[in-house]
């Protein structure tokens, strides 16, 4: 067995970040598996050298053939599992998608996963690690007063997305259970930082407040979220991959529950501050409260006692912090910005906000 990760979705957000922050951290190789949806952009990993021992395959998960072929070919050590659709919106106007890449992709995976790890020795199978990557979304929506999601809340997912990603969980559950394949999964709360899509809302207000667009606002805005920077999140899989307990599970959070409007006005104060310049300022005036996300979920909230307890990971940005470096770095990155939104962005922004 190589030195080698197999990284599923490593060209989409959160997966192109944490390829980058390994080559940065450690020696060991990756190959990326991706299939380049829309969500997928190579331009995200340029900055890794060609001497950096990292491979590009584009495939998709459910193509059991190709993941086979891939395994035999590459030995991974572990496997980190990013690849999905996504986007909560998207999945109500289409679910098949998410079905076929979270579910059966994700049972493509473990299957392949299953019959390679079979065929190693015993210290590579002792070594070997399957880490899935999920989210808070899978414990349904708490209200006001309720305590945070721990590991052993109940599942109660309520969108497409989120019920598609609690099957995978259980999956990667029950090929621990049955098959004793070294399985780790991370639950974690949303994301923002470098390279996110523009369809998630950090980026979509960030870009929209910048070109003198309306800030779209589900419902009353109330509904909260909590959020991490995703440099935050690869530093805590990383972890989780050298230091977690076979089999277990992680909530990752970044004790920063906010309401909706307060992001946005947050990211419309600081737009204030560091574009005086653009069409419309003070950004604010351009908060337009839309048809709320059928089923929208109140609020998420995460307890992450459990990695900070036993593996001494914890978030070391704040919201506040990880927020103006996030603003930074799409003012810093127009050509990225402009290749994105091109083509088939508008074709989404145009269904969703019409
Ligand atoms: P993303 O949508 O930005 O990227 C997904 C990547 O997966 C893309 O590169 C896409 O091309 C690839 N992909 C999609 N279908 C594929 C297939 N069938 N085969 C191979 N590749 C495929 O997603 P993200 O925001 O980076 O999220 C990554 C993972 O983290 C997902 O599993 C998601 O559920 C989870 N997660 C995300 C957040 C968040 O806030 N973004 C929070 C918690 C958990
Ligand atoms: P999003 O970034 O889509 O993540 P998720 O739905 O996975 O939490 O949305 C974050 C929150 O922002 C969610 O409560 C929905 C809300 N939202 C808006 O109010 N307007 C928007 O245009 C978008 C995309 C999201």
């Amino acid at each position: 067995m190589e030195t080698t990760i197999l990284v599923t979705g490593g060209a989409g957000f959160i997966g192109s970040n944490f390829i980058l922050h390994w080559m940065a951290q450690e020696k060991t190789g990756v190959v990326n598996l991706d299939k380049l949806t829309y969500a997928g952009n190579l331009h995200n990993l340029q900055s890794i050298s060609a001497e950096q021992p990292y491979q590009f395959v584009r495939g998709d998960i459910c193509d059991r053939d190709a993941v086979r072929e891939l395994f035999a070919r590459c030995r991974p050590q572990a496997v980190v599992h990013f690849a999905a659709e996504s986007h909560v919106d998207r999945s109500i106007h289409g679910p098949d998608d998410f079905v076929r890449t979270n579910v059966n992709g994700t049972f493509a995976l473990l299957e392949e996963a299953r019959a390679y790890w079979a065929g190693l020795s015993a210290s590579e199978q002792e070594r070997f690690r399957f880490l899935h990557i999920s989210t808070d979304e899978v414990f349904g929506s708490l209200g006001a007063d309720d305590p945070p999601f721990c590991e052993i809340t109940q599942y109660s997912p309520n969108s497409p997305y989120s019920a598609s990603k609690a099957g995978a969980d259980h999956l990667v559950r029950a090929y621990h259970h049955t098959y004793g394949l070294p399985t780790l999964t991370t639950n974690c709360s949303n994301n923002y930082g470098p390279f996110q899509f523009p369809e998630k809302l950090i980026p979509l207000v960030i870009l929209n407040a910048r070109n003198g667009k309306p800030l779209p606002v589900y419902g009353d805005g109330q509904n909260v979220r909590d959020w991490l920077f995703v440099e935050d999140h690869c530093r805590a899989i990383r972890t989780v991959l050298s230091r977690g307990k076979n089999g277990e599970t992680y909530n990752i959070g970044g004790w920063s529950e906010k309401r909706n409007i307060e992001i946005v006005e947050t990211i419309c104060s600081l737009l204030d501050e560091m574009c005086p310049n653009d069409p419309v300022v003070p950004h604010r005036q351009l908060i337009t409260f839309v048809k709320d996300r059928p089923g929208h979920d109140r609020r998420y909230a995460m307890d992450a006692r459990k990695i900070e307890r036993e593996l001494g990971w914890k978030p070391q940005e704040t919201f506040e912090s990880g927020i103006r470096k996030t603003i930074q770095w799409y003012l810093q990155n127009d050509p990225w910005v402009k290749e994105v939104t091109a083509g088939s962005y508008r074709q989404w922004i145009a269904t969703q906000y019409s």
